[in-house]
């Protein structure tokens, strides 16, 4: 049995095992899958640790996706264009890969499991750090009209819309500069929350005008009940407020075919993980 696991610091609270533990289930796939609290300086060793004993694969979270992006021997392009690595195994050489699963797990989720077409929508994506850098380039290749971003640095939606302007059109924009965009373009289609606001409770300074009657809204973070950030979308006369636990389970699934070659349905296991958060 291969031991597959997630590593991060925090880890109590992380719903990976029981993911996984339903894939393999689901797919008839005999391994064994745990999370692991990861020392901040013990990160590269334990790397190597889990790989010697018959380690099949990892998933790495916060705060060691930029130490996994530096520790893999090659990298998926989509890793590369995130600047972060949530996914690693060892190839037949015992070359370490890394590849990065978030993106498509956020797009599979928002164009699979709830039928929203990306394609040609005016997008809004609020942050500019690394878990919206990994969600940039899957985002502009599903062909959405335009994509801005915003952040409270504002320097850094800048330098996030350089980096990937070569993938479509991708504009940063102020906070502050939102509302008068609204007033000549009209409400966005879609809205994303990428900031880690919503985890201290907290929201960034958002003009109601943003959302629409037509505005979908993904808040990247997920709870038992609507995230601040969907409330305030929804409050403000939002269509649809999604967030991130099917993002989760999306990327999940990614990882588990990177791994096992298997790709698992991830309906049933998002039903589960919402019946037991009920
Ligand atoms: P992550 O890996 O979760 O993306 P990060 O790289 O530290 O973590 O980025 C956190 C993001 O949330 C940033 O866009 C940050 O804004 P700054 O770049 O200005 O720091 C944003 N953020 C965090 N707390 C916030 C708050 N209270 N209000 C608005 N934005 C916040």
């Amino acid at each position: 049995k291969k031991h597959y696991g997630v590593f991060g610091n925090p880890i109590s609270h992380s719903k990976s095992p029981t993911i996984h533990t339903l894939f393999a289930k689901q797919t008839q796939q005999q391994l064994q899958y745990d999370a692991f609290c990861i020392e901040i300086d013990q990160f590269n060793s334990s790397v190597s640790e889990f790989f010697t004993n018959n380690g099949g694969g990892l998933n790495v979270t916060v705060p060691f996706k930029e130490a996994a992006f530096q520790l893999a021997d090659h990298l998926t392009d989509r890793a590369s264009q995130a600047g972060a690595v949530n996914t690693l195994w060892h190839d037949q050489q015992g070359k370490l890969w890394g590849d990065n699963t978030d993106g498509v797990g956020l797009v599979r989720d928002i164009q699979k499991n709830h039928n929203y077409s990306l394609q040609d929508k005016r997008i809004l994506v609020i942050g500019a750090g690394g878990a919206v850098r990994g969600v940039m380039a899957p985002l502009l290749e599903a062909t959405p009209q335009s994509i801005t971003v915003a952040n409270r640095t504002h320097e850094k939606a800048e330098l996030l819309a350089s980096l990937f302007q070569t993938f479509g059109s991708v504009t940063a924009q102020k906070l502050s500069s939102l509302a008068s965009l609204v007033q000549s373009d009209g409400p966005f289609d879609l809205v994303v929350n990428g900031t880690a606001a919503s985890l201290a409770g907290e929201l960034p300074p958002l003009p109601e005008s943003l959302i629409g009657p037509d505005t979908w809204t993904y808040d990247m973070m997920y709870g038992p009940t609507l995230t601040v950030f969907n409330q305030w979308a929804k409050d403000a006369g939002g269509c649809v407020q999604l967030d991130g636990l099917g993002m989760l389970v999306e990327q999940a699934a990614e990882s588990f075919y990177c791994w096992r070659g298997i790709r698992p349905d991830t309906q049933p296991v998002i039903r589960q993980l919402l019946c037991e958060m009920q």
